[in-house]
C-alpha cells in the first residue's frame, strides 16, 4: 500500500467511544461519498467519507459502515457492507478489499458484500428505535449536489416515518475533534513530508521560474515520499498574487524583489498537513519585506501561547485582532486615531488581515470540530496570520500546525524553517 493504515485499535476505540453516547436502541448507518463525475464518461478520483475512514479505515467507494450495539444476534451489532470482488472488477478497477482484508483493517468481524445490506437493514429497523444518520455539518461548507447519505436519509425517512432520527455528525464532530496517538503520527508523517517539499522549493526559487514549476517540484517530492498529493490546492503566489486568499491558478513569473507565498502542504494517509510560509524570490529580504514579516511572525507566537485550553476560538479571533492592529499601527498602514474611533463591528486590520487565525486539522483541511466549545488537549489546530497590502504587491502568511497540550502547546512544525535569516540562509547556500 501506499500508505501504511491505521492499527485497527485506532477503529475499534472510536466505534466504542461513538456507540458510549448513542440512546439505547439506537441504528447508525454511515455511508462513503460517491465518485463524483465530470464529463462523458469521466469521474473524479475518489475521496472518501472523513466519518467512514474515522470509524473503519475504509478508504474504498460503496462501502457502508452499520452499528447496532442493542441488537439481539451479536453478529448484527457492527457491520460492514463493501462491493464484492469479481473478475470483471479485478480486471477494470484492480484489486478491491477482500472480507478478510476489511476485518484486518477496521477491525469488524462481520463483513458482507453490499446486496446483503438490505436484509440486514430492513431486520435492523424492525428493531431500531432512534436512528443516527450522517450530513455534512460543516459550518461553511457550501454544498450545491446531493450526497448518498443524503439521498438514504431521504429513503429512510419516506420508507420509515415513524422512527426518531438522529443527527450523528455532532457526536462525529467533538470525537474527531480530540487526536489519538495513532492520528498523529499519521499527522507527522504529512508534516514531515511538508516540510521536504519546502526544503526542496527553498533551493529551486530564483526569479524567473514559474509558480507552476514550484508546483511541479513540490508535487514530485511530496508523492516520491508515499503523500497521496496535496492536501489541498496549492496556493503558490507571487508579488500581489499572494494578496488573493485563494488564488491557485499558479501561473505566473516570480520576479527578482517580490515576496512569494506558499500554502502547500501534503496528505499522508488521509490525514493533512496545513503550512504557508512566505520567501523572497530573490533569497533575500528588503527592509520593508523583512518588517512585514516580522510583524506576522509576531503575531504567530503570540498566538501559540493564547491558543490554550478553556479558550474558545471565536474569543481568541477577536484578541489576534487586537495584536495585528497594533502590528499595522507599528507598520504605517492603519493610523492610531482611527482605530480608537472605528465601528467595533467593522475594524479596519480587516482590510489586511481579512481571514480566520486557527481552524480544526485533521482528516479534512477545515476539520470538523464545534469553535463554540472550549479549546482542548489533543487538539490540532493551524495558527495562520497574514497582513496583505494590495497596494504594496505584498502578501505575508505564516502558518504552522499546532498540537494542543495539557501543559504546553507543541508546534508541530518547529522544525520547518521560519526566521528571516533561516530563510535567506538556506536559500543562498545552494
Ligand atoms: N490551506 C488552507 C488554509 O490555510 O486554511
Ligand atoms: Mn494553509
Ligand atoms: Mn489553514
Amino acid at each position: 500500500m501506499r500508505y501504511s493504515p491505521l492499527p485497527a485499535d485506532q477503529f475499534i476505540e472510536a466505534r466504542k467511544r461513538l456507540t458510549a453516547q448513542l440512546k439505547p436502541r439506537s441504528l447508525v448507518i454511515v455511508h462513503s461519498n460517491d465518485i463524483m463525475p465530470t464529463n462523458a464518461d469521466g469521474t473524479m478520483g475518489f475521496t472518501q467519507n472523513s466519518d467512514v475512514l474515522y470509524l473503519s479505515g475504509v478508504d474504498q467507494e460503496e462501502s457502508i459502515l452499520v452499528l447496532f450495539p442493542d441488537a439481539a444476534d451479536e453478529k448484527q451489532r457492527e457491520m460492514l457492507f463493501v462491493r464484492e470482488t469479481s473478475e470483471h472488477i479485478a480486471v477494470w478497477e484492480g484489486e478491491k478489499l477482500t472480507k478478510e482484508q476489511a476485518t484486518n483493517l477496521s477491525g469488524i468481524k462481520h463483513v458482507h458484500w453490499l446486496q446483503e445490506f438490505e436484509t440486514n437493514f430492513r431486520q435492523l429497523m424492525c428493531h431500531a428505535g432512534h436512528v443516527y444518520l450522517n450530513s455534512n455539518e460543516h459550518q461553511r461548507a457550501k454544498i450545491e449536489v446531493e450526497s448518498r447519505e443524503l439521498r438514504f436519509a431521504r429513503r429512510c425517512r419516506h420508507e420509515y416515518p415513524l422512527h426518531s432520527y438522529e443527527r450523528l455528525a455532532p457526536l462525529m464532530h467533538d470525537l474527531r475533534a480530540i487526536k489519538s496517538e495513532h492520528e498523529l503520527g499519521a499527522l507527522k508523517e504529512a508534516i514531515r513530508i511538508t516540510d521536504l517539499g519546502f526544503r526542496r522549493l527553498l533551493k529551486f526559487v530564483k526569479p524567473g521560474v514559474h509558480e507552476f514549476e514550484i508546483e511541479a517540484e513540490l508535487i514530485h517530492e511530496f508523492v516520491r515520499h508515499r503523500a497521496s498529493g496535496f492536501a489541498y490546492p496549492p496556493i503558490i503566489g507571487t508579488g500581489a498574487n499572494a494578496c488573493v486568499l485563494h488564488y491557485v491558478t499558479n501561473n505566473t513569473e516570480c520576479k527578482d524583489g517580490e515576496m512569494l507565498l506558499l500554502d502547500v502542504a501534503a496528505r499522508y494517509g488521509n490525514y493533512n498537513a496545513d503550512l504557508t510560509r512566505t520567501i523572497p524570490v530573490n533569497g533575500r529580504f528588503t527592509d520593508r519585506q523583512r518588517a512585514v514579516y516580522n510583524a506576522v511572525l509576531r503575531v504567530f507566537r503570540a498566538c501559540c501561547q493564547m491558543l490554550r485550553p478553556g479558550v474558545i476560538i471565536h474569543e481568541y479571533q477577536k484578541e489576534v485582532g487586537k495584536l495585528m492592529e497594533r502590528e499595522l499601527i507599528g507598520l504605517g498602514l492603519l493610523k492610531r486615531d482611527e482605530v480608537e474611533k472605528q465601528d467595533p463591528e467593522k475594524p479596519l486590520f480587516k482590510k489586511y488581515f481579512p481571514h480566520g487565525t486557527s481552524h480544526h486539522l485533521g482528516l479534512d483541511v477545515h476539520d470538523v470540530g464545534d469553535t463554540w466549545k472550549p479549546v482542548q488537549p489533543g487538539m490540532v489546530f493551524t495558527i495562520e496570520p497574514g497582513i496583505y497590502i494590495r497596494e504594496e504587491k505584498l502578501g505575508v502568511r505564516i502558518e504552522n500546525n499546532i498540537l494542543i497540550g495539557a501543559e504546553k502547546n507543541i508546534d508541530l512544525m518547529a522544525g520547518i524553517p521560519i526566521e528571516v535569516k533561516e530563510i535567506e540562509e538556506m536559500m543562498n547556500s545552494r
